[in-house]
């Protein structure tokens, strides 16, 4: 089911500084900030030759990283994302197993506008895993 890693996902206090570690420390080819009010996030992606580095910061007033951020005040990784051929068909397999789907259970659009699935951590070692349709 799983093809290639889409993007690593790093919640970060101060994304203005986080792009700036990965600008100034690694000369990294690094996005500008977006707002995605619908999702609670703003995020740059850091651009590598093989994935990506997704930096996130909590946006709004509901954000659902604010509490990750207050567990984790320096910040620190969120989840991976892996792309699937077949977002529904990973999801029947997927439910079929017993796997706990996040959220109402079903693909949402996600921030790359791909429909998207978040798995509960607790039956992945404690990683939070995005699959996103390539
Ligand atoms: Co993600």
């Amino acid at each position: 089911m799983l093809k290639k890693l889409n993007h690593i996902a790093i919640v970060v206090p101060d994304i203005k500084k986080a792009k700036e570690a990965y600008v100034n420390n690694f000369g990294a080819k690094v996005s500008e900030p977006k707002s995605y009010p619908e999702h609670g996030v703003t995020v740059v992606f850091v651009e590598l030759d093989n994935t990506k580095i997704e930096l996130m910061e909590p946006y709004g007033e509901n954000s659902p990283i604010q509490k990750f951020l207050e567990k984790n005040p320096n910040g620190g990784m969120h989840h991976i994302c892996i792309e699937v051929a077949n977002i529904n068909k990973s999801l029947e397999t997927l439910k079929n197993k017993n796997v706990t789907i996040l959220g109402n259970g079903k693909p949402i659009n996600g921030s790359h506008n791909k429909p998207i699935l978040f798995l509960h951590p607790k039956e992945f070692c404690g990683t939070l895993i995005e699959l996103e349709e390539e």
